[in-house]
């Protein structure tokens, strides 16, 4: 079958491979556009063919430190020489314990004990096991949209889009609420902010509906796939009073808007929310696979061999995690997300005034989301414009990715600057244009 491309062809080494993937790696995975990636460095990203992007994507919010960073070099460098494996669930080891030592000086002083993984839906589906064995309760309430990970505990706790669910079933015991998105307020408000209380009655409706044999809340404090989607903050904190007041825990995942990608540490800081249970993954590890469960130790009292896994601790992965979060606090990269975060969001305000299609603009930090829309006044998804910008953009040299149903996220890495903000705002306008 001849091979087709999405966007422009590449180049002839990209198209060599493509056609290599195509017969031997799952289709179960989504491209946007034919990038094969070969190299990359702060920034930027060469493909196969060397062709030069700047980088909006950090690798889906991964490599908030810049891509090859030479911390994360030297790190992993120095401790292969050591010894990468140490089978953590069996045997002590002083590195795993270190980076939790130091992963919990970035976090509330409640949060005090941590289980170890390697991914983002390991880091769910461990928060979702504690929850239930701490309280012993068969429910939790996740929101719609959400995206918690795909494995069958976070899969039964996402709700996106209909094909990642899709012959799945049956799932665990969720319920979902209604999480607030104002752009599209199903209330009919008109104002941000106006209807809090109404998502609040849904949620407690939900909380009720399950007979006090609820165990938490899962919910992100930026909806990531479905769209960088900011709820607002007396929302936030309205969930924290229900879980108070219903004696339920408030399960924080901070997968994708971790890391000072909003500027705090914990994207749920900004609200002034403290959470019970935290999922961390992605850009914890500076590009080696890690993730972590983080609660108190109260919480935190499953007994030997009710969770275990093999790569947990792993030692390359806890290497370049010190490397990274040491990183991070000396750049003060939670800083220059919200300095460059605020001065792109201006930019992009103006563009919004400026262009029919481009409908609601916002986020927090470096997490910005663009929705794209047929005109402002119908607010119909530009599904189709918004993968022409994408292409374009990718035509012109700069890489961003898709979220929820037409929207296009910025999650660039956090160490870039103004010169490349402008930059690749430059050609994201450009690309507008062209559509419009
Ligand atoms: C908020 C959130 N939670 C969980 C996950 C799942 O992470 P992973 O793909 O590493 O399993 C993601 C992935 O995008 C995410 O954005």
């Amino acid at each position: 079958m001849k091979t087709r491309f999405i966007c422009r062809k590449p180049g002839p080494k990209s198209v060599k491979i493509i056609e290599r993937d195509r017969k031997v790696i799952s289709p179960s995975l989504t491209r946007e556009y034919s990038l094969v990636f070969k190299k990359a460095k702060g920034c930027y990203i060469w493909d196969a063919d060397n062709r030069k992007y700047l980088d909006f994507t950090a690798g889906v919010s991964v490599m908030n430190i810049g891509h090859s960073n030479p911390v994360i070099q030297q790190a992993l460098q120095q401790q292969i020489k050591l010894a990468s494996h140490a089978a953590f669930s069996d045997f002590y080891a002083e590195l795993p314990v270190k980076f939790v030592e130091y992963l919990l000086t970035f976090l509330p002083r409640h949060l005090n004990k941590a289980f170890l993984s390697n991914s983002g839906t390991e880091a769910v589906e461990a928060a979702y096991k504690l929850a239930r064995w701490h309280t012993n309760k068969k429910w939790v309430i996740a929101f719609k949209p959400s995206f918690h990970g795909r494995t069958m505990g976070s899969l039964s706790l996402t709700n996106a889009k209909p094909v990642q669910k899709e012959r799945f079933g049956p799932f665990l015991p969720v319920k979902h609420a209604l999480y607030p998105y104002c752009y599209r307020c199903p209330f009919g408000n008109k104002e941000h902010d106006a209807c809090t209380n109404l998502y609040l009655d849904v949620l407690e409706q939900k909380i009720l509906e399950c007979n006090k044999n609820l165990a938490g809340i899962f919910m992100e404090p930026i909806a990531g796939e479905p769209g960088y989607i900011v709820p607002p903050k007396d929302f936030v904190q309205g969930v924290r009073e229900l879980c108070d007041k219903h004696d339920i825990l408030l399960c924080d995942d901070e997968v994708q808007a971790g890391c000072y990608r909003t500027g705090k540490f914990l994207a749920i800081e900004n609200f002034g929310v403290k959470p019970d249970i935290v999922s961390l993954s992605k850009a914890i590890g500076g590009g080696i696979p890690l993730g972590a469960t983080v609660a108190n130790e109260k919480i935190m009292d499953w007994i030997p061999g009710s969770h275990a896994n093999t790569f947990g601790g792993n030692l390359l992965a806890c290497a370049a995690g010190i490397a990274t979060l040491k990183f991070m606090r000396e750049k003060k990269l939670g800083r220059n997300a919200i300095k460059i975060g605020n001065y792109m969001m201006k930019r992009l305000e103006k563009m919004k005034e400026e262009y029919e299609i481009i409908g609601d603009v916002r986020g927090m930090g470096l997490m910005i989301g663009i929705e794209i829309v047929k005109d402002k006044k119908s607010k119909d998804y530009g599904i189709k414009e918004r993968s022409d910008i994408l292409c374009k953009a990718s035509e012109k040299g700069l890489l961003m990715l898709p979220a929820g149903t037409s929207s296009i996220r910025i999650c660039p890495p956090l160490i870039l600057t103004k010169e490349q903000a402008d930059l690749g705002l430059d050609i994201f306008e450009d690309s507008v244009k062209e559509i419009c």
